[in-house]
């Protein structure tokens, strides 16, 4: 199975972003530390990260005919964009939410998720650990659906 790792606005600055928020790994030693996890389940991962929110619901529309599965961080967007919930609820591919700090931690604008009832499951706080995690959810859902 193919898995889409789906980057909102700011993440291509990780490593360098608040590192004590966001920790210190960069986006590709995430997905690097992602994939092997995901080496093992079957699962090959892919990268796309935008700061804009229309590339990113136009990646979600072509989702389904390239992947089986999206871990979807929509960073700041999460807790703003209706459009972004609509293209999720919009595709059959399964979706996991993750950030990587804990949202319902932070600043009370952070708890509300416009995609959270939208998406397969989420997972939040666990710094790069919820991207391997999302990815053992995917193998999952994959094994019930009898792929
Ligand atoms: C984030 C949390 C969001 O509130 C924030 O806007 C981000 C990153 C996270 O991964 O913890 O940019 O999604």
């Amino acid at each position: 199975e193919r898995v889409l790792v789906l980057h909102g606005p700011n993440l291509n600055l990780l490593g360098t972003r608040e590192p004590h928020i966001y920790g210190t790994l960069t986006q590709d030693e995430i997905v690097a530390e992602t994939s092997a996890a995901a080496e093992p389940l079957g699962i090959r991962i892919d990268l796309l990260q935008s700061n804009h929110e229309g590339a990113l619901i136009d990646a979600l529309h072509a989702a389904p005919q390239q992947y089986d599965g999206v871990i979807l961080n929509p960073s700041a967007l999460t807790h703003t964009s209706i459009a972004l919930r609509d293209a999720v609820g919009a595709i059959p591919t399964p979706v996991i939410e993750v950030h990587l700090s804990n949202v319902h931690a932070r600043e009370p604008y952070r708890k509300v998720s416009y995609v959270a009832d939208r998406v397969a499951a989420t997972v939040s706080g666990a710094g790069a650990g919820g991207y391997v995690a999302a990815v053992v959810l995917l193998a999952r859902i994959f094994a019930e659906r009898g792929e």
